[in-house]
């Protein structure tokens, strides 16, 4: 009995530390053009310079390429965001989506098993 709950114990603490990574860990580094995004997005994209802007660390990749080509396409339509996604490549779009997906963030976002980077 008390061996089966030191089982139970060390299962629970195994599992834990698992959950427990860094997330700096698997942070992508910041593309250049990162840096003009900071300047309302808030460094990493999750300290927005105003409440109404939103966070965009931890936000879902796919999420931020869909919302950066909706600007760019204009089928979103914000002026001050269209003038930022105008100058992306779909190589730029890629690379800051999977930088601040991988931002940390005081945002809750569930992680769904089967999401891929895409
Ligand atoms: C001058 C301020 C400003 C700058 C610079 C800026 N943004 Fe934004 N961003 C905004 C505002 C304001 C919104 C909200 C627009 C809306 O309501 O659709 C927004 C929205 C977004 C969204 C949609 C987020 C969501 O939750 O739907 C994304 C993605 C985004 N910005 C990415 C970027 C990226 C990437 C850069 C840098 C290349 C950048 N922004 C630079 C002000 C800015």
């Amino acid at each position: 009995m008390i061996a089966a709950m030191n089982f139970k114990r060390i299962l629970i603490a195994a599992v834990l530390a698992g959950l427990a990574l860094p997330a700096s860990a698997a942070e992508t580094a910041a593309p250049e053009k990162a840096a003009v995004c900071a300047a309302c997005h808030g460094p990493g994209g999750g300290k927005p310079i105003l409440p109404e802007y939103p966070s965009l660390a931890g936000q879902y990749s796919n999420y931020l390429q869909h919302a950066l080509h909706e600007y760019k396409d204009g089928k979103r339509k914000n002026p001050v965001m269209a003038a930022q996604a105008a100058g992306l490549s779909d190589a730029d779009i890629k690379a800051l989506a999977l930088y601040f997906e991988s931002q940390e963030t005081t945002l809750f976002t569930p992680k769904i098993p089967s999401h891929k980077a895409r």
